[in-house]
């Protein structure tokens, strides 16, 4: 394991620590207004949700690495109060990037990257009318958070309303398997939360028995992976293992019970993984 020290590294390289690992990071398209009413537009991918009662979130226009200076973004939240954070789909990444660009102060990136203003119901920054889910948000709180080359502003905002393209509802509710989102990783990279890059683990109900209660020879498997293993700690309770019956087309062998219990977990068969972990203890 390779350890380094945040004090040993420049900006720079802290920055490329943070961005390779703490992937891939949601992205907020910020829409905001200065003083005079002029629209900007700008992805910033440091960003999350911080807690629903009120609804807040919060996002990283940061001071430039190569001078300090501040960003247009947090310039005008500071000065109105207000902004617009817009997710962003698949199907927007090339213009976003277009609107990531360092423009002069008072260039409109609706114009630059092809976006479509469109108003918004609380607050005078514009929404993106191509985003499938947006939030009108006001200023809750802007905290400094070193004042330095590469230092990050973190403006905290509560979140007045939601929108939602009708087409990524199920249910009423947005659902991510329509809603095609991107992430930033290190470097470059993106990543679309879109068809087998999706997939669903049960929640753990109430206590769930945990890797201790997992038998060794389990653990000492080379087909069972550390996920068989983890779906199988999360079981609600442990089996008879002891009065697991066995079916006459089961394998016998050590090694295809293994596989077998591979199998049923990948299809979230845990009660038939279970009973062939009962045949795997007896074989
Ligand atoms: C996907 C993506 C994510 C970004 N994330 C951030 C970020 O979290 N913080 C930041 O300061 N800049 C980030 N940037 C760069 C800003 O978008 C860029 O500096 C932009 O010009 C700022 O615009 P503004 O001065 O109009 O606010 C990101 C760029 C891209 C393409």
């Amino acid at each position: 394991m390779k350890t380094v020290l945040a004090s040993d590294l420049n900006p720079i390289q802290t920055n490329a620590w943070l961005v390779g690992g703490v992937a891939p990071r949601p992205i907020a398209f910020a829409s905001t207004v200065d003083r005079e009413g002029r629209r900007n537009l700008a992805p910033f991918s440091f960003y999350n949700a911080f807690g629903s009662n009120p609804p807040m979130v919060a996002f990283g226009p940061n001071r430039r690495g190569r001078d300090g200076t501040v960003k247009h973004t947090y310039l005008n939240a500071e000065a109105t109060g207000e902004f617009v954070i817009a997710s962003v789909s698949y199907g927007m990444v090339q213009q976003m990037n277009v609107a990531s660009a360092e423009y002069g102060d008072g260039v409109d990136e609706f114009l630059k990257s092809g976006f479509t203003p469109e108003p918004a119901r609380f607050v005078k920054p514009a929404l993106v009318a191509e985003s499938p889910f947006q939030m009108e948000c006001k200023l809750h709180q802007v905290m400094d958070l070193g004042g330095k080359p590469g230092s990050g502003i973190m403006l905290i905002g509560e979140v007045l309303c939601f929108h939602a393209k009708e087409e990524v509802l199920t249910d009423g509710l947005p659902d991510t398997r329509k809603l095609d989102l991107v992430g930033r990783a290190g470097g470059a990279f993106y990543a679309r939360a879109h068809g087998d890059a999706l997939f669903e683990i049960a929640k753990p109900v109430g206590q769930p028995i945990g890797w201790e209660a997992i038998p060794t020879l389990l653990k000492e498997s080379h087909l069972l992976t550390a996920n068989d293993l983890g779906r199988l700690a999360n079981s609600a309770a442990l089996p008879d293992l002891d009065a697991m019956e066995r079916h006459p087309n089961d394998p016998a062998a050590p090694e295809s019970l293994e596989e077998a219990i591979h199998l049923a977990l990948r299809r979230e068969d845990l009660d038939e993984a279970w009973r062939l972990v009962g045949l795997r203890l007896k074989a």
